[in-house]
């Protein structure tokens, strides 16, 4: 019943994501995937057309050919609904965070526009490996 409610969550999350998002844009997707204070993305993840990125995540060459825009909307959004225990942090979701600084409480670090930019960028046809 937990798992299922969680689920559920999780789908909102996405769904109201995607209801609030005009047109996503590559290249600000791009420039939120470099942006090493805000997102942080390239210190833990090789992302394809970027510069040398870390290691402590996946590289995410070929990523797009093995998963699908939904599991990727969902692991960007909120890591922990695929594994509770990911060192990656929850993007979209405020849920369940501790010792959060008074001035950051109960926003976001990504807003539903910036997730679809960024999901935008990693499913570029142009990125796929051959
Ligand atoms: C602190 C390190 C860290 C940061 C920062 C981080 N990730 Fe991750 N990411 C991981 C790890 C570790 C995994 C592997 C799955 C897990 O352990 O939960 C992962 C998995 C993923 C996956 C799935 C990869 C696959 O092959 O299935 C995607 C996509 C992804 N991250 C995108 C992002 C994006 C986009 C950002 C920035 C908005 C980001 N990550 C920031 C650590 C990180």
């Amino acid at each position: 019943m937990k798992a299922a409610a969680a689920a559920l969550a999780g789908c909102l999350v996405c769904c109201a994501a995607m209801g609030q998002v005009a047109t996503a844009s590559p290249e600000r997707g791009r420039s939120l995937l470099l942006q090493r204070q805000d997102t942080g993305c390239v210190l833990c993840h090789q992302i394809p057309g970027l510069p040398a990125g870390g290691a402590l995540g996946p590289s995410l060459h070929g990523f797009a050919q093995r998963s699908t825009l939904a599991q990727a909307r969902v692991q960007v959004a909120d890591a922990r609904r695929f594994n509770p225990q990911t060192i990656m942090p929850a993007y979209l979701s405020t849920e369940g965070l501790h010792n959060v600084a008074a001035s950051y409480r109960g926003q976001t670090i990504l807003n539903p526009q910036e997730l679809e930019d960024i999901l935008s960028y990693l499913f570029q046809p142009s990125l796929a490996t051959p």
